[in-house]
């Protein structure tokens, strides 16, 4: 799977009406501006699929991304943006829910936080609804380039408590050194049923 991260195309962006791909799909989310579409281009070799932005909550719709028949990546708009007016922040918990709950390809859920920071209300509010749902997850600490090993350790292992994750459920991840590429990898073709799924 990971052999068709070269081989990306945009599919296109959508508020709804997401098209039927028959590939596994795994979807990103996160807080705006948590490093999302940074995680999503190095996953992809650094091709530049998602656009890395200055202004938070640029992405409003679900952005889709095909990795030759390998499966899917769906990138979702960040949350929790403060500028963001309370109409906007409801349309985005409207869109997402809808997609969580009718995606039948979704197989996993990528949820990037900032290692920097605290666990947040709204990332465990997010986990809690998914495994609810029964979706599996992934908790993606990033920008871990930016802390010092013992606060990484701190940050990580405060994660995994607040949110309740097994050892293996949260990854620290750079997009900057490319750090826990390969173990995010790992938990996606684990979560498409491993390496032979079909391509
Ligand atoms: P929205 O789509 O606006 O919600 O943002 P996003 O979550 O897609 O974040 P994006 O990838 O656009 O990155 C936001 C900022 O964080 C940019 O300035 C990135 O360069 C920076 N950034 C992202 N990931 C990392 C990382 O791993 N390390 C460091 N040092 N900076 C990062
Ligand atoms: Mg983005």
């Amino acid at each position: 799977m990971r052999n068709q991260a070269g081989n990306v195309s945009f599919i296109g962006s959508f508020p709804t009406g997401w098209p039927v791909l028959g590939l596994p799909e795994i979807a990103f989310a996160g807080r705006s501006n948590v490093g999302k579409s940074s995680a999503l281009n190095r996953l992809l070799n650094n091709f530049k699929a998602a656009r890395v932005s200055s202004t938070p909550g640029r992405t409003q719709a679900i952005n889709l991304f095909q990795l030759g028949r390998a499966c899917a990546f769906a990138d979702l708009p960040g949350y929790g943006f403060a500028k963001v007016p309370p109409a906007m922040q409801a349309q985005w918990k409207e869109m997402v829910e809808d997609y969580f709950s009718n995606r039948e390809e979704l197989k996993l859920v990528v949820v990037l936080v900032d290692a920097r920071r605290e666990p947040q209300e709204m990332d465990g509010q997010l986990l809690y609804g998914l495994t609810e749902a029964h979706i599996p997850t992934l908790v993606v600490a990033t920008k871990v380039d930016k802390l010092k090993a013992n606060e990484r350790r701190a940050s990580i292992a405060a994660l995994r408590k607040e949110f309740h994750l097994r050892g293996d459920q949260c990854i620290p991840f750079s997009s900057v050194t490319g750090e826990g590429k390969n173990l995010v990898w790992d938990a996606i073709e684990a979560a498409c049923g491993g390496k032979s799924a079909p391509e």
